[in-house]
């Protein structure tokens, strides 16, 4: 079994001013989540610190943002750097492994378990397919759970957070006293916060992580038709983000169900039905249920086998 790192530190949690924000992981979500923090969110880069195995991400966000504090080893986070909010941000074949190597009990995460921290410290984890409650055993030491003042929440952040219009599920009630305030504050610079239960985080996060990618392809297709039709690509791009914007504030505002809109938009005989028939025989529909059932098995397989093959 893995040892608790000696270290611990007995200060108060730092305000959202002043927290130290780490992240395991530097990945495609680590950064968006920085670069959302950084350039958005009045987050100095000295505040963050990063840990994650190779160079590979890391030099990047060196280069990036001057100041930013960085790691090999992800006790640091929470030793060394002694972090207040932590995001884990590891894909799920590398949780699934702990749980494989460790036996009765997963490995540690950090290495060691992570030190005894006094101050209340927040871990939010991104990871699909395991539970705050797995999570937590991947990090404190189950022989001494009560010294922890260590609280973990479950989170589905999209990838827009990187432009400060993110949206972030939480398991808890965003408004309530079960969000710490400088949790809620950090996020809400960057996000647009709401409560999901954690069953549904695993099918939120296939939505809202890779949605973006799928919404952006059926974008592009959308400006190609207008581009064929002869708009110039920057006016039919621009032309096709507004309307679907739009699309999805008159969805969440007007509470309408989506087919009931799609009868409005067409009129008898009109373009749009003879559109739609189109869409219809090239089975648009399926293939984009389809994609959103690939993109969950991929993840699935990742956080059950712990395989990336
Ligand atoms: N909307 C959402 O909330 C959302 C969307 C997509 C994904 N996710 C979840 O977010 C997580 C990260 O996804 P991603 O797209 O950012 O993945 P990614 O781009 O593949 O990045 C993974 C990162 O993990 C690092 N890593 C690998 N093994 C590690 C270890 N043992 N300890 C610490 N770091 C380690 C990698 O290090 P190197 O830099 O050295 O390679 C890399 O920086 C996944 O669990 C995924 O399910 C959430």
């Amino acid at each position: 079994m893995a040892k608790t790192s000696r270290k611990s530190s007995t200060r108060q949690m730092a305000d959202s001013g002043q927290a130290k924000i780490g992240f395991i992981g530097a990945g495609k979500m680590a950064q968006a989540i920085i670069q959302g923090l950084v350039k958005y969110g009045r987050v100095d880069a000295q505040r963050i610190h990063v840990a994650a195995p190779s160079n590979t991400n890391v030099e990047h966000l060196k280069e990036e943002y001057k100041g930013i504090k960085t790691s090999k080893r992800n006790i640091d986070i929470f030793g060394r750097f002694d972090c207040d909010i932590i995001f884990i941000c590891v894909n799920p074949h590398v949780i699934r492994n702990l749980y494989r190597i460790g036996g009765s009990q997963p490995a540690a995460l950090t290495t060691n378990y992570i030190p005894n921290m006094r101050h209340p410290a927040y871990v939010l984890s991104l990871v699909f397919g395991f539970t705050t409650e797995q999570i937590k055993q991947c990090l404190l030491n189950p022989e001494d759970p009560l010294k922890y003042s260590v609280k973990f929440h479950r989170c589905v952040i999209s990838p827009s957070v990187a432009y400060g219009v993110g949206n972030c599920y939480l398991d808890v009630e965003p408004d309530s006293t079960n969000l710490a305030e400088p949790v809620r504050d950090i996020l809400s610079r960057v996000c647009k916060l709401e409560q999901l239960t954690a069953d549904m985080m695993d099918i939120c996060c296939i939505i809202a992580g890779a949605g973006m990618a799928f919404s952006l392809e059926f974008l592009k297709a959308m400006s190609d038709g207008g581009v064929k039709l002869g708009m110039a690509r920057n006016n039919a791009t621009k032309l096709t983000a507004k309307m679907i914007s739009s699309v999805a504030q008159t969805l969440i505002s007007s509470g309408k169900n989506s087919d009931f809109l799609k009868d409005e938009a067409c009129s008898p005989s009109g373009g749009a039905v003879y559109g739609l028939m189109q869409l219809e025989k090239s089975k648009v529909h399926s293939s984009i249920c389809g994609a959103v059932d690939a993109a969950f098995q991929r993840a699935n397989h990742m956080a059950t086998s712990g395989n990336t093959d």
